[in-house]
């Protein structure tokens, strides 16, 4: 029966990996991963380790949940590690496959957006597969803008893939030095 309950974004739990990794995992599949072994692929432990990492120092990791199931996460790392970099950060969003299309991906979006202005980042980047029509669709509905190419930077299907890369300011952007 097609799930119809409400979907709520919170903040992630330990307990929510397992079904994170599932909708990471059925994602990839079909990507990368197929030409490699599994080596590559988080494991549930890592990804705990990552998440409470990423939470202790306060970068947004969110879940969306519906009738008590996961259906889609979010969150951001650091675009970079050096210290100059330290109010921009580098996003990445799933839904899971059998949600996809419900406005899920909108709803972490606006979340990830707000709470990443709020903790005082300035900038936010992603790097979307370039003949990903859905991801790119969902960025530039939330006024991201193509900042490059990188062409032949992925293979999969066996061919070299191009990735887009995009970039949105989040608050007052670069017009006024950061509150430090
Ligand atoms: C990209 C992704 C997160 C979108 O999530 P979603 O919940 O299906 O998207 P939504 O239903 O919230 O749609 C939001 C907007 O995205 C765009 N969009 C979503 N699916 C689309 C599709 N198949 N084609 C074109 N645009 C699409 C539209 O602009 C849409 O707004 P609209 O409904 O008003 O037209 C989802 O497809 C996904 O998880 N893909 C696999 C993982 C991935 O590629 N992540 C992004 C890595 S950069």
């Amino acid at each position: 029966m097609e799930n119809t309950q409400p979907v709520v974004i919170r903040p992630s739990r330990d307990a929510d990996v397992d079904a994170m990794l599932a909708i990471y995992r059925h994602h990839i599949r079909r990507g990368i991963e197929e030409a490699l072994d599994d080596s590559g692929t988080p494991q549930p432990d890592d990804l705990r380790d990552r998440r409470k990492n990423l939470r202790n120092r306060r970068f947004p990791h969110l879940v969306a949940t519906s009738g008590g199931e996961i259906v889609g996460y979010a969150y951001v790392v650091l675009f970079r590690k050096r210290p100059a970099y330290r109010y921009t950060v580098k996003h990445s969003i799933y839904v899971h496959h059998d949600h996809l299309g419900r406005g899920i991906g909108r709803l972490l979006m606006r979340e990830l957006i707000d709470a990443c202005a709020a903790a005082g980042f300035r900038q936010m980047i992603g790097y979307i597969d370039a003949d990903n029509t859905a991801s790119l669709g969902l960025h530039e509905a939330f006024g991201f803008s193509t900042a490059g190419l990188l062409r032949g930077v992925a293979y999969r299907y066996g061919r070299w893939a191009d990735s887009v890369m995009v970039q949105r300011s989040l608050g007052a952007g670069s017009t006024v030095p950061p509150v430090l």
